[in-house]
């Protein structure tokens, strides 16, 4: 195939020149009826951009195959065997994706480590899920990719789950040892899917952490919006090999998606995927030189420390995308959540992944020196600033033993059975019936399904009092939580 060609976005490009004028949505008429107000903002190019896909940018037959030929020139570009664009984030892919392999029913290997779309899977379909622990580093209190061993035991011990499904690179950019991984789930003939949603880089360079599809994966899931350079929301996931029904898949896309999908999504993540085929290489060059200077120079920040060796060593994870900078803050006597919000307010910077002692910045291909600085200088202010913020309140870190809780019910029947509120001292003992996930990174703590222990309550609890944000459950300060409503036993 060409790599030169999008036909998205040549398709787009088409659709203005010829003024097209549809009597169908969208009804701003590609920006005609709108509040100028709104123009002024959001721009009349972004409007214009806006079409609807059949009998709008292709005819009311999709005959000429834009959207098919984009995702076949990306699973190319990529080496999948097929690649599917969606426009409801990898949070949809992923959900897709489970039903997909699982139809559903049975059991799914999962890494607990696994964000909140994972766990919204289970809900969802009625799968039970058989969770793979992460390596818990007890020091740095932080969950690494589980081990290949891992996986292997939980195979031996429940071999007829139909797929693993792990989170690779984490939120952190640790990655996992794919390889040895695939190669265990494939010596049972069993898929591995891989949430691969902060990879997107990695197909397009070779000294990036190992890209799923080269590890021999069979589904992985991409946010092109993380790490590529799309519009929010934006994703794909590729296949490979014969263990997943292409056809299933992409039906239970379908199934879960929008009807009027956003073609600018499609366009730029189409012409993301040409722009990397012809610069790819040398755009991560310069991003990855950025990302070894600039941790370097942060390091140095008195009471700042850069997180590397201790995050890759062994028993740790595998590998790790440098491009995620783990900056710990906790020498500055300040928390993370501190941290953040303050180089929000005071310098206009905003970091990613954030928590009792840590703060992240995620550089893409898109940075470059001057905003390298803007980093370097924001974290000198803050580390000037931190003898004035106030001691942060402590959170309470359930040690490992406490911290993975036992899954008693299916989550999908503890998520839509009868449930009561309970005050958050008497939840111990209790099963959750709903999420409560630390944002970012996005892994839930509690999951519907789980028996709750004191740990978890008294890190939730403390973390929300030290700035932490829950937002998925009823009650966001957990002062109460929704359990399984248990009925009362009658008496014999
Ligand atoms: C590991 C992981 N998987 C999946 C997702 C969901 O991705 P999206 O925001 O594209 O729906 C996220 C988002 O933060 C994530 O961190």
């Amino acid at each position: 195939m060409d790599q030169n060609e999008t036909p998205v976005l040549d398709a787009l490009a088409e659709h203005q020149k010829l003024e097209r004028y549809g009597f169908t949505p969208p009804a701003h008429r590609q920006g005609r009826g709108v509040d100028p107000r709104v123009l002024k903002v959001l721009g009349e190019q972004s409007f214009r951009s806006d079409v609807v896909a059949s009998s709008g940018l292709d005819d009311r037959k999709s005959s000429n195959g834009y959207l098919s030929r984009a995702e076949s020139l990306m699973a190319e570009a990529v080496g999948a065997d097929q690649t599917f664009f969606s426009t409801c984030g990898s949070s949809l892919s992923i959900k897709a994706t489970i039903l997909a392999v699982t139809r559903g029913e049975g059991e799914l290997l999962i890494g607990r480590d696994a964000h909140k779309s994972v766990a919204s899977g289970l809900m969802l379909s009625g799968l039970q899920p058989r969770w793979i622990k992460p390596a818990w580093d007890n020091e740095l209190k932080l969950a690494h990719p589980p081990a290949p061993k891992t996986l292997e035991e939980m195979w031996q011990r429940y071999p007829d789950a139909s797929a693993a499904l792990i989170v690779s690179p984490t939120p952190y950019g640790t990655c996992a040892d794919l390889e040895a991984i695939v190669e265990i789930c494939h010596k049972r003939g069993k898929p591995l899917i891989v949430d691969e949603a902060w990879g997107a880089q990695l197909p397009f360079h070779p000294d990036t952490p190992t890209w799923a599809m080269s590890a021999g994966a069979d589904v992985c899931v991409v946010s092109v919006h993380k790490m590529g350079l799309g519009f929010e929301q934006g994703s794909v996931f590729h296949l490979q090999g014969g263990l997943v029904d292409p056809i299933r898949l992409s039906q239970c896309a379908d199934i879960l998606s929008t009807t009027s999908a956003s073609v600018m999504l499609y366009a730029a993540i189409d012409g993301w995927r040409r722009q990397m085929v012809q610069d790819g290489r040398s755009m991560i060059d310069r991003a990855l030189d950025l990302a070894r200077g600039l941790r370097r120079d942060i390091d140095a920040i008195p009471g700042l420390h850069v997180l590397e060796d201790e995050l890759v060593r062994a028993e740790a994870s595998h590998d790790l995308d440098i491009l995620h900078i783990l900056i710990d803050v906790s020498q500055l006597g300040i928390s993370g959540f501190q941290a953040t919000d303050w180089l929000r307010e005071n310098c206009r910077v905003d970091m990613g992944t954030t928590d009792h002692r840590r703060t992240e910045a995620v550089l893409s291909v898109s940075d470059d020196s001057a905003t390298a600085d803007k980093l370097l200088s924001a974290l000198r202010e803050l580390t000037a600033a931190a003898p004035d913020l106030p001691r942060p309140p402590a959170v309470v870190i359930p040690d490992e033993g406490d911290l993975f809780l036992e899954t008693v019910m299916l989550p999908r029947d503890a998520f839509f059975g009868a449930v009561e509120v309970v005050p958050a001292e008497e939840a111990p003992g209790r099963i959750a019936a709903e999420m409560a996930t630390p944002y970012p990174p996005g892994v839930p703590l509690l999951l519907p399904g789980e028996r709750i222990n004191k740990a978890a309550v008294d890190y939730l609890r403390s973390g929300v009092e030290a700035g932490m944000v829950l937002p998925d459950p009823g009650d966001p300060s957990l002062k109460t939580i929704r359990v399984v409503r248990e009925e009362p036993h009658k008496s014999q």
